[in-house]
């Protein structure tokens, strides 16, 4: 029998692809259903969003009503209020029987509701849109936020079950408003008892500031730092994936692996993934050190285009504070040790650098270190650049 690729990246991995996070994988599903209201913060590509899902999918097994919306996906707030009521409407409630619920819901707005009877190519599947098309002012939109903020208290209250709600991408909520979004969900969930939430951040600094002092957030529940990932379990874990699926891994792959994709497991996932896919082409039993060099080989070829029109756009003074990051391992950049060595300017511009490139998204922080966004982005700069 054919098997299939065993890595997965790029998406979100259910239970069988998940490596690991038992630990926090126990502590979120349980603070969901004792109610609490749950920070989860990581840099990015980390595994929250992995997390999360494995965490409500485990809770729905127990008749908990979940709901997930990524906050990010949507343009304005209006528009985040709508994916938002339409999502918790829509939890378990049966298509013909939206429109009577979302009005049993829904007090004092009104959405329009629009059915896609769903087209050819999606045969069979009719899909609800919920809207506020009346809602135009700063004061309406507040209106409707108080109301929606409110719905995950009422359905659990008429369903008599208790709901679980992961708001992911949450960072996104600060730029939405006046800042007002805050406070209004804040008041709104702590009164609460039976809806567990989970707000999941991807930008460490964004999302500690909406948990400092004086903000609406502050002392709201439990904060979950989601770390990396035990480089032991989950080169051992890389390992047995390899062997299971008819690749006998030589020992001290997973490791190379784990290391090359500086612990990213995204990184991890798309290293193993690919050689996977190369050696199996090949058509090899084993697998060793020196095809995941073969591999990354050929992918910074294929993706050499993208990191040098990348560093093209780059200044001088980001690239050398780039270069200087790869080549010291995102340690102590702004000493003057470091900075005299990799020809650098003064403490304050490197400083200025670093925050262009975290706003470019092509560097990250993880406590006191800087690390490449991408790890063959780092890989393509230590061997290609000068
Ligand atoms: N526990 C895990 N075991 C193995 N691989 C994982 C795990 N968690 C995440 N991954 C890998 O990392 C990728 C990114 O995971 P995920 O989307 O959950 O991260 P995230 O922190 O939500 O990222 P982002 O900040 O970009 O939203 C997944 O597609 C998968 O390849
Ligand atoms: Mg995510």
């Amino acid at each position: 029998m054919a098997s299939s690729n065993p890595f997965i990246y790029g998406e979100i991995v259910a239970a069988g692809a998940f490596a690991d996070r038992d630990e926090e994988y126990h502590r979120l599903t349980e603070d969901l259903r004792a109610g609490q209201k749950v920070f989860l913060i990581s840099p990015r590509r980390y595994g929250k969003s992995s997390l999360i899902r494995r965490a409500l999918d485990s809770l729905a097994r127990e008749r908990v009503i979940t709901v997930s919306v990524t906050v990010a996906g949507s343009s304005s707030y209006v528009g985040f209020l709508e994916a938002y009521a339409q999502a918790l409407i829509a939890a378990e409630t049966p298509i013909a029987r939206f429109r009577q619920w979302a009005g049993e819901l829904m007090r004092s707005m009104r959405p329009e509701i629009t059915v896609d009877p769903g087209g050819s190519d999606r045969p069979g599947a009719p899909s609800l849109s919920l809207s506020f098309p009346t809602v135009r002012t700063s004061r309406d939109a507040g209106r409707l936020a108080a109301e929606v903020f409110a719905l995950p208290g009422r359905i659990a209250a008429a369903r008599k079950r208790p709901v679980a709600i992961a708001l992911d991408e949450f960072q996104t909520i600060a730029s939405f408003d006046e800042g007002s979004v805050e406070e209004a969900l804040r008041a709104a969930v702590q009164q609460q008892r039976d809806v567990g939430y989970v707000f999941a951040g991807s930008e460490p600094s964004l999302m500690d500031r909406m948990i400092s002092p004086r903000r609406p957030f502050y002392k709201a529940g439990p904060v979950m730092r989601l770390q990396k990932i035990d480089p032991a379990d989950f080169a051992e874990w890389l390992e047995a994936r390899f062997a299971k699926s008819g690749l006998r891994a030589e020992s001290g792959l997973g490791a190379a692996i784990v290391d090359l994709a500086d612990n990213v497991p995204y990184d991890v996932q798309r290293l193993a993934h690919e050689t996977w896919d190369d050696v199996k082409a090949a058509g090899r039993k084993a697998v060793g050190v020196d095809d995941l060099h073969a591999t990354l080989s050929r992918i910074l070829r294929q993706q050499g285009i993208v990191f040098e029109e990348s560093w093209q756009r780059l200044t001088l003074a980001q690239r050398g504070v780039l270069r200087a990051l790869v080549l010291e391992g995102g340690e102590e950049l702004l000493s003057a040790d470091v900075r005299q060595r990799h020809r650098l300017a003064g403490a304050s511009s490197v400083q200025s650098s670093l925050a262009a490139l975290i706003r470019e998204d092509i560097v990250m922080r993880d406590g006191s270190r800087y690390m490449l966004t991408d790890s063959l982005y780092r890989e393509w700069i230590a061997r290609k650049t000068f």
